[in-house]
C-alpha cells in the first residue's frame, strides 16, 4: 500500500498556548463552523491548537466511556474477516482507534491514520509502530488512496467535523473495496427526555467550561455541542450513507443514545 505523504514528526512544543482571535470572535467562528460556514479552516486550526490536551480531555470529559465505544466500533469493522488487510482510520486525530486496531489479538494487517491537523497525528505518533500504523497528513475529502484500496475504514468522532458530509461519505465509499465496511462512531442526541435533559446540561454547560480551562482554547468545547446539534443522527445519517453508495447500512445507539455506531457495507 502506498500513500502520497507520510507525516514528518518534528519535536513537540506541547505547552504552547493557543493564539488567535479573542473570545467573541472565536465563539462566532465556532458557531459559524458548526453551521458549515468557514468550517474547514476553523476545524483544522482548532484541532491543531488543542492537540496537546486532546487525549486528556477526551477521556476525562467522556468519563472514559469512549474507550468501550471504540472497542465496539472496531468489532463492527469486521477486520477478523481479513486480519492481514489494510484499514483506514480517517479523521484519526491522535490515532487512538488506529493504534487500538493494530494491537488487537490476531491482527496482522496495516493501518493508515489520516487527518488534516498534523499536530494531532504528531501527538499520537508514539502509540504504535510505523510498521503497522502510518500517520498521513490528508484531507478526508481528497484521500491519497486508490479506488477500492482498503479492506475497511473507520471514523471516530470525526465525520461530524468534515465540511461536506456527503462528499466525505462518497470519498470513503470510493476507497473501500467491494464487500468492505465503513464504520462511523459519533455522538448522537438521546431520545428519552430525562436523559436528553441531563445530556444537554452536561454537554452545553459543564463540558465547555472544563474544556476551556484545560485546553486553553476559547471555543473548541463550545463548538463540540453545537456541531453535534447540527449533525444528522440515526436514520437520517443512515440515509445519507445509502445515498453516498453504501449498499447495506445498519446502526445502533450506544449508552442511552449518547452516541451511535453506523455501519455501511460496499456491495460485493
Ligand atoms: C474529534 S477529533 C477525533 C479524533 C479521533 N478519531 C478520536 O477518536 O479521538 C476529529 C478529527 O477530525 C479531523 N478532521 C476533521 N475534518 C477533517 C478532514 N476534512 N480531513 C481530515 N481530518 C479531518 C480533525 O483534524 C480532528 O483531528
Amino acid at each position: 500500500m502506498t500513500v502520497a505523504s507520510d507525516v514528518r514528526v518534528p519535536p513537540e512544543n506541547s505547552d504552547a498556548a493557543p493564539s488567535g482571535p479573542g473570545d467573541a470572535a472565536s465563539l462566532e467562528s465556532a458557531a459559524n463552523a458548526a453551521r458549515g460556514t468557514g468550517k474547514r479552516d476553523y476545524v483544522q486550526q482548532m484541532f491543531s491548537d488543542i492537540a496537546p490536551r486532546y487525549d486528556l480531555l477526551n477521556h476525562v470529559l467522556s468519563l472514559n466511556i469512549d474507550k468501550a465505544w471504540r472497542v465496539k466500533a472496531l468489532r463492527a469493522l469486521g477486520w477478523r474477516e481479513a486480519p492481514r488487510g489494510t484499514y483506514l482510520d480517517v479523521c484519526a486525530g491522535t490515532l487512538d482507534v488506529g493504534a487500538m486496531l493494530s494491537r488487537q489479538d490476531g491482527f496482522g494487517g496495516f493501518v493508515v491514520g489520516a487527518d488534516f491537523a498534523v499536530p494531532m497525528l504528531q501527538h499520537g505518533a508514539g502509540k504504535a509502530s510505523r510498521r503497522v500504523l502510518s500517520p498521513v497528513g490528508a484531507d478526508a475529502l481528497a484521500l491519497p488512496l486508490a479506488d477500492a484500496s482498503v479492506d475497511g475504514a473507520i471514523v471516530a468522532f470525526g465525520i461530524r467535523n468534515v465540511a461536506d458530509l456527503d462528499a466525505g461519505l462518497r470519498e470513503l465509499r470510493r476507497v473501500v473495496r467491494p464487500g468492505g465496511r465503513f464504520v462511523i462512531l459519533e455522538f448522537s442526541t438521546p431520545r428519552i427526555p430525562l436523559v436528553r435533559w441531563g445530556y444537554h446540561a452536561y454537554f452545553h454547560h459543564v463540558l465547555p467550561l472544563i474544556g476551556r480551562l484545560v485546553s486553553g482554547h476559547r471555543s473548541a468545547y463550545t463548538y463540540l455541542p453545537m456541531s453535534v446539534a447540527q449533525f444528522p443522527t440515526g436514520d437520517d445519517l443512515a440515509d445519507r450513507m445509502r445515498r453516498a453508495g453504501f449498499a447495506t447500512v445498519t446502526w445502533q445507539p450506544l449508552t442511552l443514545g449518547i452516541a451511535a455506531i453506523h455501519i455501511g457495507q460496499v456491495s460485493a
